[in-house]
């Protein structure tokens, strides 16, 4: 494929959406999804329209009351997908140095590409827990580098960045004028163990200069509510009025009927938060069996969240004949690790319902028996 055709479509978006379908899908990373009768709508205050303006002030709101931030350092966007688009196109120019984390999701390092910059890797790696080195960082810091991307929890592993290691980048990169993007999608599976939110930890009414940090959200994955397309992006004010201005020529305005029921659900958080809070309580007591009882399996267990990244044991000769037997035989997906360039791993989610969760694992078992060669 040629470089530019690479650069203007996400190959692991289009296997996402053709091909990890399945009856046992352990390929998707969220929580299954919160149907409209659990919705606790209020037809009174939908609306279709509103005047237009830069965010919907009760949404604008709310968004800085859940994030803990003002209201001015909070910009609205169509999921953490369009909120990692304008919050990278904000600060990139073509030929930006970009360090960027390895395995990573691939849809963020296409708009990477997309918008011109060069890339390095920082490599997260799978005997170091998927732990950022911090010397490793600050070597592959250069002149030329402008913006590090880090997830937080790391997809595909689950690895958690610490508050200091969090604060330690957050210097690193103040010293260098690096902005830092952490995608916190994932991050609120975390529950009550304090989340170390690392926008706070930067003063957040401070200038773009003064607090290196930009952060990417949504209420996609910890929540169910991947179809309100409810995401955010929190930046220094000046920042993030760039941020404003620039989405004036992507989608310029929101689709207001989101905007209401994206007030009503985060108003009704504390509900979406406990259903998530006890299925995966749940579902992680069958992922922790099912990994104990598999030596053909090495994997880095995370605090949280619904991913894991196994790495395929060398009975298994050909990851890519495996992957596509547990597909067609066993009906179960999950997404191969070609897509995060380790091709020996698999990323598998616990999100969905239990009973499904149960029935894949036992259909993924029996296809590693099957495909163990001694
Ligand atoms: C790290 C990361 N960021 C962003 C997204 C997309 O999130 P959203 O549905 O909020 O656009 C995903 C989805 O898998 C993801 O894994």
């Amino acid at each position: 494929m040629s470089s530019s055709a690479r650069t203007k479509r996400s190959l692991y978006m289009e296997w996402a959406k053709t091909h990890s379908h399945a009856k046992y899908n352990l390929a998707t990373s969220g929580l299954i999804g919160v149907p409209r009768t659990e919705f606790p709508i209020n037809l009174d205050e939908l609306e279709i329209t509103a005047p237009g303006g830069y965010g919907y002030r009760p949404l604008q709101q709310r968004l800085a009351r859940h994030a803990g931030v003002p209201e001015e350092c909070v910009v609205a966007a169509a999921g953490t997908s369009m909120a990692n688009h304008l919050a990278m196109a904000a600060v990139l120019e073509p030929g930006d140095e970009v360090l960027f984390e390895q395995p990573a999701y691939g849809p963020l390092l296409d708009v990477v590409n997309y918008l011109g910059a060069r890339v390095k890797r920082l490599p997260r790696r799978f005997e170091a827990r998927f732990a950022v080195g911090l010397d490793e960082l600050q070597r592959a810091i250069t002149p030329a580098t402008r913006l590090i991307v880090l997830t937080n929890l790391h997809n595909p592993s689950g690895a958690l960045l610490s508050e200091e290691v969090l604060q330690a980048i957050g210097k690193l990169a103040h010293r260098a004028r690096v902005h830092v993007l952490v995608d916190e999608v994932y991050l609120e599976m975390l529950f009550d163990k304090h989340p170390p939110f690392c926008f706070p930890i930067g003063n957040a009414i401070a200038s773009a200069n003064e607090n290196p940090f930009i952060v990417t959200s949504s209420l996609t994955k910890v929540y169910g509510l991947s179809g309100l397309r409810c995401g955010w992006i929190l930046a220094a004010p000046d920042l993030a009025r760039r941020m404003w201005l620039l989405n004036d020529l992507f989608a310029a305005t929101a689709a207001h009927p989101a905007e209401r029921l994206s007030v009503m659900a985060l108003d009704h958080l504390a509900q979406f938060r406990e259903r998530a809070r006890l299925l995966l309580a749940t579902n992680r007591a069958l992922l922790d069996s099912f990994l104990d009882s598999r030596r053909d399996l090495e994997c880095f267990r995370p605090p949280a969240g619904t991913v894991v990244f196994p790495r395929l044991g060398l009975t298994h000769r050909d990851p890519e004949a495996f992957f596509q037997l547990l597909r067609e035989k066993y009906e179960t997906t999950v997404v191969p690790g070609s897509f995060f360039e380790l091709p020996r791993h698999f990323r598998m989610g616990i999100g969905g319902d239990t009973e499904s969760l149960r029935v894949g694992l036992e259909r993924l078992s029996a296809a590693l028996e099957a495909s163990a060669k001694p």
